[in-house]
């Protein structure tokens, strides 16, 4: 049976730092979470920070200009500027609800270099915590505001749309019971893809659930084959891996061979520091010619790993690996979308009561290859734009065209389908592994219909096939030359037409 609620506001799935923002800027919001708050998100995961202009020789405009070099050609300047010009304020108003980031003596941001930035610009907190740190503040500040309700334990099976094309609500499953939810708006903040991976550092239960949604109700997607994979996550068998922070090879950290060589020099004149696809790219080259990766911080970090890489620390400890004196295993995992459901610089997407936020939004500002530390910005800066544009839509629409639950993809086809994804739409792909991981995917299709995880999955492969470049997060060794720069929008095929195009 199926229960209806009726909300006077924007429905928000996902209570990420994208989700969450949104819904403090919308001020009254129906907030729907899969997990208890803070816990099945990427967003408390990061260890590295929020990267904004802070410093006094450091700018919007450098912060800009790094942002699009390591999108390789296909960021959109405008969103990039937006980006970084309210990235300052965006971590005072994260401060100001309680983050602590680490600060110095005279109150100012203790500010970290990553690979790719010319400044030291990312805002910590206690080393490697910022994530937890920014979420708890976050949480605690949507859980004092009463007009924001919160049902926890709860997914989307269908976005509700009407006979136009606007989607007019959500059919959640609260505590395993169909509930038919009618709002003005709906806002998708559900992050990214990583669950459709074998080895992954986000939650595994992130797994395009939103892309494959808004995809089977016609939206537009952008850039769905960049897919970034960060190439130091700790290679101790655990699902999802713990991730071993740039901010180690920051510092000085080695990447080095069973030998105990340090390869970086073979690959790129950076080294440790080059721009992190070609970091997981050199890993993956190692370890596919057996000769294994590791990051050695034992000089660069030593005995301060405790206290300034607590998470990273225990992580190795409880598999037996003391950083301090051993090499730690690494490998790349998949770490970030850059790709996602196409949205103007106020989170609106292609269809009319639709908004998106976070890494399952294409806002532009990604490209085809993240900045590191720009992932929590833009969620905190693009998600309090989408709440306040989703807060001033009036109740329209009319009945939804079916209230029909989207399929379920069954446990052994998901765990098929990710070691898929990760050996032929990985690191390095080519035309025979990505036609062959299309037939698997159509076979899924045809055995258990349009579950939105193969949705998203089909996105992916489909564009990754059509993208005959390298370029970013995309690499083909077939095609390993860069062609021109051309971002890449799509509407799933059979669906209605978009009825409002995003920027
Ligand atoms: C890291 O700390 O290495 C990850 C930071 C990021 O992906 O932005």
């Amino acid at each position: 049976m199926t229960t209806r609620l009726d909300f006077d506001g924007p429905v928000i799935l996902g209570a990420g730092l994208a989700g969450l923002t949104a819904a403090l800027a919308a001020k009254t919001a129906l907030v729907l979470s899969p997990t208890p708050l803070a816990t099945g998100c990427s967003s408390a995961w990061a260890q590295g920070g929020m990267a904004a202009a802070l410093a006094g020789d450091d700018s919007p405009t450098l912060h800009a200009a790094d942002t699009i070099a390591a999108g390789a050609g296909l960021c959109d300047p405008e969103a990039v500027e937006l980006l970084t010009r309210e990235g300052p304020q965006a971590v005072r108003d994260l401060a100001a609800l309680g983050a602590p980031f680490d600060r110095k003596a005279d109150d100012s941001f203790v500010l970290s270099l990553e690979a790719a930035h010319s400044a030291a610009r990312v805002a910590r907190v206690g080393g490697d915590g910022a994530g937890a740190a920014i979420m708890a503040a976050v949480v605690a500040a949507v859980r004092a505001t009463p007009t924001i309700e919160i049902r926890e334990t709860a997914r989307a099976r269908r976005l509700l749309q009407d006979a136009t094309g606007r989607i007019v609500g959500v059919l959640a499953q609260i505590n395993g019971a169909l509930v038919e939810i009618r709002s003005t708006a709906v806002i998708l903040a559900t992050g990214g893809v990583g669950g459709l991976y074998a080895v992954t550092t986000t939650p595994a239960q992130v797994r395009g659930e939103g892309l494959g949604l808004a995809a089977l109700a016609g939206a537009t997607i952008a850039d769905p084959e960049f897919v970034q994979f960060h190439p130091t996550a700790i290679d101790i068998g655990r699902d999802p891996a713990p991730l071993a922070t740039e901010a180690l090879r920051g510092e000085g950290a080695i990447l080095r061979n069973t030998d105990g060589r340090a390869f970086m020099a073979d690959y790129h004149p950076a080294k440790e520091l080059a721009p992190r696809d070609v970091v997981a790219r050199a890993l993956h080259a190692e370890r596919a010619a057996g000769r294994g990766a590791f990051l050695d911080a034992t000089a660069a970090v030593g005995a301060h790993f405790p206290h300034e890489f607590p998470a990273v620390f225990e992580a190795c400890m409880s598999a037996g690996i003391d950083p301090r004196r051993q090499m730690i295993p690494v490998t790349p995992a998949v770490h970030y979308h850059m790709g996602g459901v196409a949205t103007d610089l106020d989170g609106r997407t292609s269809l009319p009561g639709l908004y998106a936020a976070g890494e399952c939004a294409s806002t532009g500002v990604q490209g085809a290859n993240r900045l590191a530390s720009n992932s929590l910005l833009e969620a905190a800066v693009f998600g309090a734009r989408a709440g306040r544009a989703a807060a001033a839509e009036g109740a329209a629409g009319g009945e939804p065209v079916s209230l029909a639950p989207l399929p379920d993809l069954p446990e052994p086809a998901l765990q098929g389908l990710r070691q898929a994804m990760s050996r032929d739409a990985g690191v390095i792909r080519d035309a025979s592994g990505l036609t062959r991981l299309l037939g698997q995917l159509e076979a899924l299709e045809a055995a258990h219909g349009p579950c939105p995880p193969l949705v998203a999955a089909r996105l992916i492969v489909d564009a990754a096939l059509a993208r005959q470049e390298s370029r970013g997060g995309h690499y083909r060794s077939d095609f390993p030359a860069t062609a021109e720069a051309v971002r890449s929008f799509v509407v799933r095929e059979g669906t209605a037409a978009p009825r409002r195009q995003a920027a």
